[in-house]
């Protein structure tokens, strides 16, 4: 039954929630079905997105434009379905997905994946995840603005790429780079932001690696992706 799951999902989060009655009701389905139509009126054939998305695949994997690509394993592209409707976008790779060339697959990326499931969410089937920067800091430092300028037309590339009907930047780092403002991420939350030349609404909440330090927070992490997942839902019944 749904709404069990869901308080399975709560549960595995740890967040120790009190699920109201009206929220039991059947909820429309999140994340686009595969086939079903991108956005936009005119796309380009699957075959040239799809080469599109590799060329850019490689260039990230070979890049050398800041001084990261000396001390990475390797560049950390992004995750999940090319026509997926929901986009995560974090702050940087860090030891775990250096290793493993693959965004949020650490105890945050734990965290996070279980955040997601709980709004139906799955990196294997209709959330893409990626990051303001692509190679590692080292010993985790934030990063440099140097290094987020010269990253951040990646990230840019995926999403006209990607055309999603909803972005969901976790933590300050990404939320302050793509809104390009340094007001405090506390400050950010509970609101629909604009990106880019699409409007694609954009939702902040906090970075699970946050959450992992701070449990107390998780209560506000869960209003935000309700509110996101209301902001979609409204998004997916206007067109
Ligand atoms: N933190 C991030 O912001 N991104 C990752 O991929 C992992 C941890």
């Amino acid at each position: 039954m749904q709404r069990e799951r869901h308080r399975q999902y709560l549960e595995a989060i740890g967040i120790d929630l009190f699920v109201s009655r009206r929220e039991g009701g059947a909820r429309a389905a999140v994340g686009r079905a595969p086939g079903a139509a991108a956005a936009g009126s005119d796309p380009p054939p699957a075959a040239e997105t799809a080469a599109r998305w590799e060329a850019l695949r490689s260039e990230v994997l070979q890049c050398t434009r800041c001084p990261l690509h000396r001390t990475r394993t390797q560049g950390v592209f992004g995750v999940g379905p090319q026509r997926a409707d929901w986009l995560v976008i974090g702050e940087a790779p860090g030891a775990e997905e250096d290793r493993r060339g693959e965004p949020f697959v650490g105890a945050a990326g734990q965290l996070l994946d279980a955040m997601l499931r709980a709004i139906g969410l799955d990196r294997r089937t209709n959330v893409y995840i990626a990051n303001v920067l692509k190679s590692r800091p080292p010993g985790n430092r934030d990063p440099r603005p140097e290094e987020v300028a010269a990253c951040l037309p990646y990230l840019a590339r995926q999403i006209a790429l990607l055309q999603p009907k909803i972005m969901l930047a976790v933590g300050r780092i990404a939320a302050q780079n793509l809104l390009a403002t340094d007001v405090p991420l506390g400050r950010l939350r509970g609101q629909v932001h604009r990106f880019g030349e699409l409007n694609t609404p954009l939702v902040v909440t906090y970075h699970p690696a946050y959450l992992l330090r701070t449990p107390a927070d998780k209560r506000k992490a869960w209003e935000d992706l309700k509110f996101a997942r209301s902001v979609y839902q409204q998004r997916a019944k206007a067109q």
